[in-house]
């Protein structure tokens, strides 16, 4: 009787074993696009606390058995502008790209305006796979996961017979629900897609915006190797992941590159337009106590407590007249830090010799310049006012 339970178990474990491992192949496609130069989300709100590089490192270690076979691709879009910043920010992209071991990078529009010699050197040097249809660029590359042969191309017109085509563009959807003979299409064009297209065919997905969540396609092959079926889901990238350490040090690295950039040329102030609330509290102490208890006042201890003190692109919401001749860093103004009085009621130069000229009326286009959808989504004028009234 055991005798033949057990030659029953053996057959039946020999049986499925070629329907789970034979005939139904599955590759999860891990797809990023569109990070636009977001190395990690500013942290301003918590409700917009999402994406990074190395949450995204962090989940990817974590969960890889879980996520094998897969294939890891940037469909691209994703550097910063062409600044000195902007090659910082894209330098550390590419960088933590080789780390994570993206299988490939394509190139799109925001790449194109740098000098092609910048990308491609800096792709060298962390081995990224680049792909880009472009003179002088390879444009497809072919790679092998789970015996499923992977075909990665730039060009919408170069699909290869009996592969697995997979397409990285940044053309928009319009334009993708036209092209014909790729399996698969990853855009880069920013556009949201909640659950992915079928055109012609083709699934067409695409990346989150500035990274904040990591897009993963599951699909299902037949024995011949055609897809049978796919699912799709989003891995939002939140605060409760753990950040993997190695791409961690990379993005602490740039801010230090980031605050060297911007020490190498401080410039004298030319002319103080603005005074600081210590001048201010010479005459208006009451409303400088109360200002004090707001988190206004507090608003550039919150950059060093990350460690963000030094980077332009934060500081200019969080201090007085940032690049318009107020604060520029904590040695040279230091009486500037903070968002403080002028920043609402308008820089005091004016104010000083004729003190009943009224200032700038403060209205709520006056918060929005900082309080923006994605630094501030709770914000609403009236509960706002109210909790900094002075
Ligand atoms: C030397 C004293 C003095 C200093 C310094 C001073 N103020 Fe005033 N401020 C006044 C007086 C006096 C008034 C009232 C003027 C009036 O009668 O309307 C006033 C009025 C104001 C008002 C109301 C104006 C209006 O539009 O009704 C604001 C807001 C204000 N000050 C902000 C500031 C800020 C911000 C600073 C710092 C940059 C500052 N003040 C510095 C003396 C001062
Ligand atoms: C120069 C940019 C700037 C402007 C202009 C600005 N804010 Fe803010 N505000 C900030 C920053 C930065 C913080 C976060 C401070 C911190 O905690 O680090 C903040 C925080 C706040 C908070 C606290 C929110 C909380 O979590 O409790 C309130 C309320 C607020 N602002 C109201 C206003 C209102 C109302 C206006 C317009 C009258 C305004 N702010 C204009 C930058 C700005
Ligand atoms: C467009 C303006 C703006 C920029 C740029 C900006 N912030 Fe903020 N930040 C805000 C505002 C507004 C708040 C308050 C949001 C709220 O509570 O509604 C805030 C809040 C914060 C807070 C406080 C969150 C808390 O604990 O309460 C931190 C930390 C912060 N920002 C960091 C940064 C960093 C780092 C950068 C740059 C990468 C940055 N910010 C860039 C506007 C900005
Ligand atoms: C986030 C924006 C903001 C900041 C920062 C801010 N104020 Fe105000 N302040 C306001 C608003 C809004 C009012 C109400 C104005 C109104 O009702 O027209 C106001 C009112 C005032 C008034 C009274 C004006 C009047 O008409 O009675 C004074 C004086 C004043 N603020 C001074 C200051 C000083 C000094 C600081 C810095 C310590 C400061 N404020 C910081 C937004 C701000």
């Amino acid at each position: 009787m055991k005798r033949i339970l057990l030659i029953n178990l053996l057959l039946s474990i020999f049986l499925a074993a070629p329907a789970a491992y034979g005939k139904e192949r599955v590759l999860n496609v891990l797809y990023t696009g569109s990070l636009q130069g977001e190395l990690e989300p500013c942290g301003c709100s918590p409700k917009t606390d999402f994406g990074g590089l190395a949450r995204l490192s962090g989940y990817l270690k974590e969960n890889k058995k879980k996520l094998s076979p897969n294939i890891l691709i940037d469909a691209g879009n994703f550097s910063g502008e062409d600044t000195p910043q902007g090659r910082l920010k894209t330098e550390t992209l590419l960088k933590a790209y080789g780390i994570i071991g993206y299988d490939a990078v394509a190139f799109g529009k925001r790449e194109a305006v740098f000098r092609e010699d910048f990308l491609s050197h800096v792709s060298k040097k962390n081995r990224i796979r680049a792909v880009y249809d472009s003179p002088h660029y390879t444009k497809s590359i072919m790679t092998k996961k789970d015996k499923l042969n992977i075909h990665l191309g730039t060009n919408p017109e170069r699909y290869e017979k009996g592969k697995v085509n997979i397409l990285l563009s940044d053309t928009d959807i319009s334009d993708a629900e036209t092209i014909k003979g790729w399996d698969v299409i990853i855009l880069s064009s920013g556009e949201e897609i909640e659950e992915p297209l079928k055109a012609n065919g083709t699934i067409i997905i695409s990346g989150s915006q500035r990274g904040k969540k990591l897009g993963i396609l599951t699909l299902r092959f037949d024995n011949a190797g055609n897809i049978k079926d796919y699912r799709h889901r989003w891995q939002p990238l939140g605060s409760d992941i753990r950040e993997d350490k190695a791409v961690r040090s990379v993005l602490n690295d740039y801010d230090l590159r980031v605050a060297r950039l911007f020490k190498e040329d401080i410039k004298p102030l030319t002319e103080a337009k603005y005074l600081g609330v210590e001048k201010c509290a010479e005459c208006h102490q009451p409303f400088v106590e109360s200002w004090k208890k707001t988190k206004h006042a507090g608003a550039f201890s919150s950059l060093e407590r990350v460690g963000k003190s030094f980077d332009p692109e934060c500081v200019i919401c969080h201090a007085v007249g940032f690049g318009e001749g107020g604060f520029y860093n904590m040695e040279a103004t230091p009486g500037l830090a903070g968002v403080q009085c002028e920043v609402c009621h308008g820089a005091g130069r004016e104010h000083l010799p004729v003190m009943e000229k009224p200032l700038q009326p403060v209205t709520e286009p006056v918060c929005l310049k900082c309080h923006t959808k994605d630094r501030s989504p709770d914000f609403s004028y009236e509960s706002y006012r109210e909790k900094i009234t002075h």
